[in-house]
Formats: structure tokens, sequence, C-alpha cells
């Protein structure tokens, strides 16, 4: 309740009350002007020596040069991984593998406020994000799997069980050093190596991992970090030495993917986009629901591939939600990512804003009505400011595809029945929101929406031990627990 207090207060003094900025220090950080590419546990130049800038997207300065590998440059790192997981980390016994993953995981953790300040500076998403969740989170996952490293018999008792062999890993710039952490981790802990590409707007934190990895003295070519953009990613999908693809990214890109695996041997697991709903039943504790609502949306900029971005309210309470909803937005801070007050960062890119405005137009002319707070936006940078659509049909475009963006859609619904049918009316199903005081009610819908992930009374909760993946165009294959590290293992 005191949050509340303190909004109504903040409403009342208006604007002649605000927080001071407490900006996050990056004078402890080190950045290269030049990064090259991370093969064979040496920095090498890209072959065809072609580089690309990548900025900060809350000012558009340039942070650092980052090499463009070229399918040489992609060949040569799988070489290195299939050379490493014959010879060494094949034949190394279990125990030994545990421990450099435990060391990375420790080496991670030492240096977790370079690493946060890193990702908020390069990817857009707050400090307190970065900070509270995305480098722990990180850790927590080279944790977990290093104490399965030794155990895989306990893990999958009475199978017989095999590594892969060269895994190809291909990630987006939403969570960019979870989303490695969560291919590298189990991958290295099944027994395999890798060859990982980061995104082309977010390769840094990669960058810096491949650092600790060097300092960890994992033998070379376990880990290897090649840079680039989508033809990069493509010649690690094609290379023909490679035993597992898996991809985090957009439908259309996993789309692709999937049709260049076809008729071979590779495994594959694919965590795509999201549309998900999140449902707000009259008996909810609203005020919390409505902190939830905030979390799943707008938090990270809606950068999130299980965001909540599809609401339903029950109609008995949908005025009062959504007057509440408002109310709260009018105290989100949009601005600095590296703000210890700011709630919405910036957009990672100029492309992804202009898609996000796109979606904006296409709502207004589908005759949804747009709200959006009164908040200051800088005038530098990439900045989307909360945004609700209300009158929304079920059929719209914007409550049909993913934005990908601080934005979100309201519908009502009457019965459980109805919001299950309008849940489900997607061509996604990754994640799910339900908010009730009914045990059963929630064990009803759990069991009925297609999502990979329900949760019930909070959202966006994630732990290294719970499996995350989706249904249909969300993709196939699940990360985290031991299904995430069952996708990594040949068993029989
Ligand atoms: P994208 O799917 O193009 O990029 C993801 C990764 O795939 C990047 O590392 C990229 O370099 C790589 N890539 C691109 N083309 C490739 C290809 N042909 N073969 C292999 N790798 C390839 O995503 P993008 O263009 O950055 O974002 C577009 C939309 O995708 C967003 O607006 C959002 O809706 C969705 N998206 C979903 C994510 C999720 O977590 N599910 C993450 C990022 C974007
Ligand atoms: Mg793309």
């Amino acid at each position: 309740m005191i949050t509340f207090q303190l909004i109504n207060m903040k409403k009342e003094l208006n604007d002649n009350w605000d927080y001071s900025s407490s900006l996050e220090a990056i004078n402890h950080i080190q950045l290269k002007k030049k990064y090259t590419l991370f093969i064979d546990g040496k920095w090498i130049a890209p072959s065809k020596n072609t580089y690309f800038k990548t900025i900060n997207p809350a000012n558009e300065e340039t942070l650092a040069e980052i090499a463009s590998a070229s399918k040489e440059d992609v060949d040569l790192a799988v070489k290195a991984a299939r050379k490493a997981y014959t010879n060494v980390w094949s034949k190394m016994p279990a125990s030994e593998r545990a421990k450099y993953i435990y060391r990375i995981a420790r080496l991670m953790q030492e240096r977790a406020r370079e690493f946060a300040v890193i990702e908020s500076l390069e990817s857009g998403k707050t400090i307190r994000e970065s900070r509270d969740v995305d480098i722990p989170l990180a850790c927590n996952h080279f944790f977990y799997y290093a104490g399965w490293a030794d155990k895989l018999d306990y893990a999958f008792p009475n199978r017989k069980i095999e590594s892969l062999g060269v895994a190809g890993q291909i990630i987006p710039w939403n969570f960019p050093l979870l989303m490695a952490a969560w291919k590298i981790a189990p991958a290295l802990a099944a027994g395999n190596t890798v060859v990982l590409k980061p995104a082309e707007t977010t390769s840094l934190t990669a960058l810096k991992l491949a650092e600790i990895i060097e300092e960890s003295g994992l033998p070379p070519g376990v880990v290897n970090i090649v840079t680039g953009f989508g033809e990069t990613g493509a010649a690690i999908v094609n290379h023909p030495d490679i035993n597992k693809i898996a991809f985090t990214g957009s439908t259309a890109v996993g789309k692709i993917i999937q049709k260049a695996l076809v008729g071979t041997s590779k495994k594959v697991t694919l965590e795509l986009g999201g549309k998900s709903a999140n449902i707000i039943f009259e008996d909810a504790p609203i005020d919390q629901a409505v902190e939830g609502i905030v979390n799943g949306i707008f938090f990270n900029q809606g950068h999130v591939c299980c965001a909540g971005s599809r609401l339903y309210v029950q109609e008995g309470i949908a005025e009062k939600v959504i007057k509440k909803l408002k109310q709260r937005m009018e105290s989100l801070y949009v601005g600095d990512p590296l703000d210890k007050n700011t709630d919405i960062g910036a957009i990672n890119s100029k492309e992804q804003l202009q898609t996000i405005e796109k979606y904006l137009k296409i709502g207004m002319d589908e005759g949804a009505e747009m709200y959006q707070p009164k908040c200051a936006i800088p005038k530098k940078g990439f900045y989307c400011a909360p945004t609700l659509f209300l009158n929304v049909a079920q059929s719209s475009i914007i409550a049909q595809e993913e934005i990908f963006g601080p934005v979100l859609t309201i519908q009502t619904f009457r019965t459980v029945d109805e919001v299950i049918q309008k849940a489900n009316n997607s061509p996604f199903g990754l994640a799910a929101g339900v908010w009730t005081d009914k045990g059963s009610r929630i064990f009803n819908l759990t069991s009925k929406l297609r999502a990979g992930v329900i949760w019930a009374n909070c959202y966006n909760k994630f732990d290294p031990t719970s499996p995350f993946g989706g249904y249909k165009e969300s993709g196939f294959g699940r990360e985290g627990g031991l299904h995430g590290l069952s996708a990594y293992l040949k068993l029989s």
C-alpha cells in the first residue's frame, strides 16, 4: 500500500516532486575499442577484416567495433569446437568439466557489476533489471548446470547418455548474457562444445564472457564466440559439422532455420516469439495484479518473448483495473537505463523502435483507443512511452502479432471458458499469467491454456531449475531444468 500512497503523493505534488537521478558509475568498466573473434581460445581478426559499430541505444554513441565473422571464420570456429570435443572435452571426467563450469560462474559473479553496466549500456535495459535479474540469473544457470555435469546418470536414470558433439547457438538482443548462459551452460554440462553467435546489436557481454572463459582456463575451442549479422548465423546453421542448433529469436528466422535443417541429422530447439495472455479475475488481488501487469509488459521495454502483452480483465473489475493501471503508468520513469530510478529504458535499436511505432499506428488505424501517460521522453536515443490500447478486437493485428515493445492491449471477458478461448486464439503459445484467489481455477486454466509457462498470481518469474519454452509458433524444445539438459544429450 505504501507504493500507492507514494504514487498519490507524487500525483498531488505533480511536477514539483521528482526523484533526483541516481546514475550507476561506469568508470570501472573496461571496453576495448575493437573486438575480434574468440576462436580456439584465441582472439583472432575476422578473415575479411570487416567490423561494425555497436552503439548505446540511450544516446546513439558508439561503444565499440565488433568483428563480422564470415563463413570461413565460422568454419574455423566449428573446426576448433570439433577438435576440442574429440580430443579434450568428451574425454575429460565429468567432475573435471563441472569444475570449469563452476569457475566460470564464480568469475561472472565477481564481475557482476561490470556485466550489468555493459548490458545496460549496449542493450538499453535498465540497470535495475540487468543488476537484479539478468546477471544473477545468468550466473545461476552456470551454477545449476555445473551441479548436473557429473550427475547425468542421476538426472536420467536407466538411460544411456551421450553428448551430441558441437552445438551451434544463435541468440537475440533482449537478454544478451542470460541467453548466452541458457545456451552455453547446459551444452557444456552435457559434454558438448559450442559455437555461439550473439545478436549484432548486443555482442559485448558475450565477448566479456569470452574473456572470463579465457581466464577460467577452459580448454581452447570448447567455447567459441563469433560475432556478426544474420549471414553469420546462417553459416552456423548450415555448417555440415554441427550436431545441434539452438536458436532464440524471431519466428520468421526460426522458420528459415527449420527449413534449412530439414533432411539433416542436426537436433534443433527453437524459442521464438510470443503474445502472452495475462488474465485477471474478479477475485484477484488487484493491486498486486496491476503491479504484475506493469512488470509483465513495461519493464525491460516489453523486449521479452514471454511479455504479458495481451491483458484480459473480467468485466466486473475492468474499470477499476484500467484506472489503477493508468495511475501506475503515470508514475513510470522512461529514460536513462543507467539511472537506478528508471523503469523503462531505451528500445534496443532504431529498427525495433520503428517496428513498435508501426504497430502504434496500426492500432490507431484499427480504431483502438490509445493511452500513454504524460511522461518525459529523452530527446536523444530510442525511447517509447508505455502504451495501452483499449477497445481492441480479438482479430485486430495489435492483439495477434508480436510487437516486442511496451505496448499492452486490453480486452474484457465474462466467463472462464470465454477467456480460455480468447487466450488460446493466438498463433503463439509461450506464456500466460492467471490472477485469482481460487486455486481450483488456477489449475483448470493451467491445464487448458496452450502455453509453455503459466504463472499464477505473479509474472516473469524465472529459475534455472524450471523449464521454459513454447507451443505453436513460439517454438519447440525446452530450456532450463532437466528438460534443458536433455536437449543437449542423446538419450537411449
Ligand atoms: P532475429 O530473429 O532476426 O535475430 C535473432 C538472432 O538471429 C540474431 O543473432 C540474428 O543475427 C540472427 N539471425 C538473423 N537472421 C538469421 C538467419 N537467417 N539465420 C540464422 N541466424 C539469423 O530478430 P530481430 O530481427 O532482431 O527482431 C525481429 C523481431 O523478432 C522482433 O521485433 C521480435 O518480435 C522478435 N524477437 C523475438 C525474440 C525472442 O526472444 N523470442 C528476441 C528478439 C526478437
Ligand atoms: Mg531479423
